[in-house]
């Protein structure tokens, strides 16, 4: 007894180190760093000023960036994440305007289409997961998030605010140890899938494009970037999400579960969920879900006709109620 307790006890005491000194280890390190390596193809990228690219680009930034990066003008400067859990500190998204110093107009376009797959700056600094990477968006999308981030958008006019580099506290750095790393770069072009594919098409929609798929599983941590499908509970919600008043908002069930998912909906009630954000049980739906109103018609009913194909999860997800948390 005597001696299985000193072993044990010498194992407690190992254990101990070694969480000691894996936690020192990950304090130090911080966020780890990853060399840049901009192939040449990217880094010579000069994505045209298109019109077309521009009009496409701010729709997708409607959909993915502004959330984020909208200060309190409107502009793109950037603004305090008060919607992030308190335990991941004090925390800024950047400004994202022209500006040469505060913005990102010193970036090149092969800098910004690298960045924006990866994560990963010129200078070997990576974002954690708190900027989302786009590693299955098709080229064109991302060129024109591009065009748009370089167009006359009132809204991207430079401005000088600046923020303090954000200083990630130990969750942060241990998640981005041992549980995100910034995707690889595409083997292959990716295209846009063709419109008449309708769950292939609504596919892409809802996953590489609006990563729907993100907030609507179980947990951030266990996503799976690369294999949406692979992400813990895909489509099953209960992902407990934040508004700005720091009250839990879990994602929804959106699998075609008949009991627990939206299986007995009609169409229009997710045309009007998913473009106005509107509660068919009444009032509105409440943020982070957010009205998709630059998705097209096409767009809303191929991401329909692809949740059908997604398998159902039976879970019954605990809803917001506005004063209850
Ligand atoms: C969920 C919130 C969120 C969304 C959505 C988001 N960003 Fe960010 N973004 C951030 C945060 C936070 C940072 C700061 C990351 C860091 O500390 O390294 C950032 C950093 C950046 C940077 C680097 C700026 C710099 O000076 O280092 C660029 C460029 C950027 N985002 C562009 C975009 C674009 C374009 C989109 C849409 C396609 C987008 N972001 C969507 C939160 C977001
Ligand atoms: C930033 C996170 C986020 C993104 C991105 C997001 N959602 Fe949601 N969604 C939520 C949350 C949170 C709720 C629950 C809101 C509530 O309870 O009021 C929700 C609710 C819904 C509902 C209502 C379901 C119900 O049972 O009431 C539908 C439908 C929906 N989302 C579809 C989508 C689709 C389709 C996309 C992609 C085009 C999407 N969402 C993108 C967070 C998100």
């Amino acid at each position: 007894m005597k001696r299985t307790l000193k072993i044990l006890g010498y194992l407690i005491g190992i254990i101990a180190l070694l969480a000691g000194a894996g936690a020192s280890f990950i304090w130090f390190r911080g966020i780890p760093t990853y060399k840049a390596e901009i192939p040449a193809h990217i880094a010579g990228l000069q994505v045209p000023r298109d019109s077309a690219l521009v009009e496409r680009g701010a729709k997708i930034a409607t959909l993915l960036c502004n959330e984020c990066h909208k200060g309190e003008e409107g502009r793109l400067t950037g603004r305090q994440m008060k919607d992030l859990p308190s335990e991941f500190g004090t925390l800024y998204s950047m400004n994202i305007t022209h500006d040469p110093e505060s913005g990102i107009g010193k970036w090149t376009d092969g800098e910004l289409y690298y960045f924006l797959r990866t994560g990963i700056h010129t200078d070997g600094r990576w974002s954690p997961p708190y900027m989302p990477k786009f590693p299955l968006m098709a080229d064109e999308d991302i060129y024109s998030i591009i065009a748009w981030l370089r167009s006359d958008d009132p809204a991207l006019a430079a401005d000088s605010r600046e923020y303090s580099p954000n200083k990630p506290n130990f969750f942060i750095r241990f998640l981005s140890n041992v549980a995100f790393s910034p995707p690889p770069l595409p083997q292959q072009p990716i295209a846009i899938p063709d419109t008449t594919d309708k769950i292939a098409f609504g596919r892409y929609v809802a996953d590489a494009l609006c990563a729907c798929y993100a907030c609507h599983s179980a947990d951030f941590a266990k996503q799976d970037a690369l294999f949406p499908e692979k992400s813990l509970g895909f489509y099953g919600g209960g992902n407990p999400m934040l508004n700005y008043d720091q009250e839990l908002v879990p994602s929804a069930n959106i699998t075609p579960d008949k009991e627990t998912g939206i299986g007995n909906w009609t169409y229009q009630q997710f045309y009007d969920a998913v473009k106005f954000n509107k509660n068919p049980k009444g009032g509105p739906l409440h943020y982070p879900m957010f009205p998709h109103t630059t998705l097209t018609d096409t767009e809303v009913s191929a991401v329909w006709a692809y949740l059908q194909t997604v398998p159902p999860i039976k879970n019954q997800v605990a809803r917001y109620q506005a004063g209850a948390n």
